[in-house]
């Protein structure tokens, strides 16, 4: 099975990459906790102090978001026990975290009694790669404070670190870290340092991030040395804010460390970000110096077909035909490589398989990674032909009007795309941005509708073909490499009835979006929330306070997950809003089990179907 989390087109990360001989895990719901808190921790509570029932109500979702949500009833959620009822997977994902949690309970007891520092750091580093922040961070508590005769050490922090990073908390990475430097005889070593510059790249902090890497590049302050992971975690995140100057500074310092040889992955990072600034022909070199490189073992360096997928589209769009055309055959020749090769370590692993004895599964993980990599040069090889057909258009109207407003598109200059997240105040109000796009638009009286979290844009940028004529398409994505790539489709479709809003979802529709404006709301694919007791979780109760507001009346509001967790957590917030929205599946569920057969084709579904995840839920709310 696919066990991969979520992967997006910058290449693999850490809490991306098929995971060898895991299942995939779902974040479950929130509230799915207190069901399991009510049967469960009835006793255990008796014994709990006050701090550790607050680890444990977070690990389980009892402490989420506050509610914002008025209900004149103070009506309680639908009761998880009676969803799993409803659905397969539902109950199976809700029987899977009862025994996770029981699971975790038993861990923490041996871990007492044993009280070696060896078995807490495995037991942190588990729960934290589980994305169980509360009980790693337990764990770690209970080797601190209660057992005597031991100490965390330099693995205790640093899983501990990783347990944080991993959830997206950097706050309590922060105090990890400086707890480390304070308390630790050991130093923080390089895999801590890098576990902390990734997560201060997450959150959009790479100068700072930076100050770090170039202390560990230059020995200060008795840095570890910086490898080529602490790199290619910068350049990563470089790609997602589209960070030029950063990914030079990063390259610059790499090449200060006479050890470290970029790879691959380095290369590809710098080129997708010129790409994202439509630079092509840095792009381009950035690659071709790729090619150039040898690893430790002499052995050339590829290009990943990604990495030449996405140069072919944006040098296609600006009007660079002959370089399109060389990226292109390039990627057919690289994507097809990827493809034999996934295919081989697909045979291998079958043949182990025919001599493996029962019960061992060590060689069944390289399934997962031969259809992640199957699959991402079956993307490639999806998008060359996308770009080929726009190419071959025998009107080149629309390549000449894409080239025109792509080359308009200097930094950040397009009425299209609306940097929500960059304006420091608000400039105008919801319902002057509304109108003035509206009249730029020329369409007075065609419908609204919204995409949130559109990724790649491969939905929404068809849809807004399907609809060119009836429907002023909105998109919001967080990520500014994503939205670029989307708008850069939408040119090549030729379309122009799309605007993109880049941010976080609730500050762009409060900043952005009028009341009563909306048609339609589509949430396809939402990360599901990164850990149990995460505040952040996209499909809460003031996202649908937002979505009411937004929406006409008897509009419709439509979420799709193939997460069985999230889709019950979305289903109980919505239990508790029946004033705002009525469900519209007719066998009294709140959901469906099947997309609409021509509901369209979107990254993260094809992804999902291809790593064998095929639960999906469609939840069609109407605005009453
Ligand atoms: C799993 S992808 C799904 C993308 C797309 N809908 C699809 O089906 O292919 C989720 C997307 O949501 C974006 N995202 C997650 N949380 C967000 C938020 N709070 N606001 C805006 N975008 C968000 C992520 O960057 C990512 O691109």
């Amino acid at each position: 099975m696919m066990a991969a989390k979520r992967k997006n087109e910058e290449g693999y990360e850490d809490s991306e990459r098929p995971k060898e001989n895991k299942k995939k895990t779902s974040a479950v719901g929130g509230d799915f906790a207190r069901f399991i808190a009510e049967q469960q921790h009835g006793e255990d509570k008796r014994e709990e102090g006050p701090k550790e029932e607050r680890r444990r109500k977070e690990e389980e979702g009892e402490i989420t978001n506050a509610k914002v949500i008025q209900s004149s009833d103070d009506l309680q959620p639908t009761p998880y026990s009676q969803l799993a009822r409803l659905d397969e997977g539902m109950n199976r994902c809700f029987r899977a975290n009862r025994k996770r949690s029981r699971d975790a309970q038993t861990l923490l007891k041996r871990a007492r009694k044993l009280k070696e520092v060896k078995f807490f750091n495995r037991l942190i580093r588990d729960f934290g790669n589980e994305k169980q922040l509360g009980f790693a961070e337990e764990a770690f508590r209970i080797l601190e404070k209660e057992s005597d005769g031991i100490e965390p050490n330099a693995y205790s922090y640093t899983n501990l670190l990783n347990a944080c990073v991993r959830v997206g908390e950097l706050t309590r990475a922060r105090e990890v870290f400086d707890k480390m430097e304070r308390r630790c005889e050991d130093k923080p070593n390089e895999v801590t340092c890098t576990v902390l510059v990734k997560g201060l790249c997450e959150e959009g902090l790479i100068d700072e991030a930076l100050e770090l890497v170039k202390d560990m590049v230059r020995g200060n302050m008795n840095r570890p040395r910086a490898n080529v992971r602490t790199f290619s975690t910068v350049l990563r995140n470089c790609v997602r804010y589209r960070d030029v100057g950063s990914a030079e500074a990063t390259f610059s310092l790499m090449r200060e460390c006479f050890d470290v040889l970029p790879d691959a992955a380095c290369y590809e990072y710098l080129s997708k970000t010129y790409a994202s600034r439509l630079d092509v022909e840095k792009a381009e070199k950035t690659l071709d110096e790729l090619e150039l490189q040898q690893d430790e073992n002499g052995k050339f360096l590829n290009i990943p077909a990604s990495a030449l997928a996405s140069l072919a589209g944006v040098a296609a769009t600006v009007g660079k035909i002959d370089l399109a055309k060389r990226a292109i055959k390039k990627c057919r020749e690289r994507a097809e490589e990827e493809q034999r090769n996934a295919e081989q370590l697909n045979n291998g692993n079958k043949r182990d398989r025919n001599i493996q004895k029962p019960g061992d599964e060590s060689t069944t993980p390289s399934k997962s990674v031969s259809n992640f990599f199957k699959a991402r040069a079956t993307d490639a090889l999806r998008e060359i032909s996308e770009i080929e057909a726009f190419l071959s258009k025998d009107n080149d109207m629309i390549r000449i009007e894409a080239k025109e407003r792509a080359e308009a598109f200097s930094i950040d200059e397009t009425d299209d795309i609306v940097f929500v997240h960059k304006q420091k105040e608000t400039v105008e109000t919801a319902e002057n941005f509304w109108a003035r796009t509206f009249k730029r638009k020329g369409k007075g009286l065609i419908k609204a509708k919204l995409e949130v979290c559109s990724g790649h844009g491969d939905w929404i940028t068809s849809r807004c073909a399907k609809e060119q004529d009836s429907t002023q398409w909105f998109g919001l994505e967080m990520r500014e490499n994503r939205v670029v790539l989307t708008w850069i489709k939408s040119l090549r479709l030729g379309v122009r009835n799309l605007t993109m809003l880049c941010g976080m979802a609730h500050e762009c529709m409060q900043k952005k979006i009028p009341n009563e404006a909306l048609d339609e709301i589509y949430v396809n694919f939402p990360d599901p929330p990164d850990w149990n007791g995460s505040a952040n979780c996209l499909v809460d109760a003031a996202f649908l306070v937002e979505s009411h507001r937004t929406l006409k009346v008897g509009a419709m509001l439509i979420l799709v997950t193939d997460d069985p967790g999230y889709a019950m957590r979305m289903c109980r917030e919505l239990s508790i809003v029946p004033h705002l929205f009525k469900p519209t599946a007719i066998d009294g569920k709140p959901f469906e089990n099947t997309l609409p057969a021509d509901y369209g084709f979107s990254y993260f579904n094809a992804l999902w179907t291809n790593g064998n995840l095929n639960d999906r839920y469609f939840i069609k709310y109407r605005k009453l």
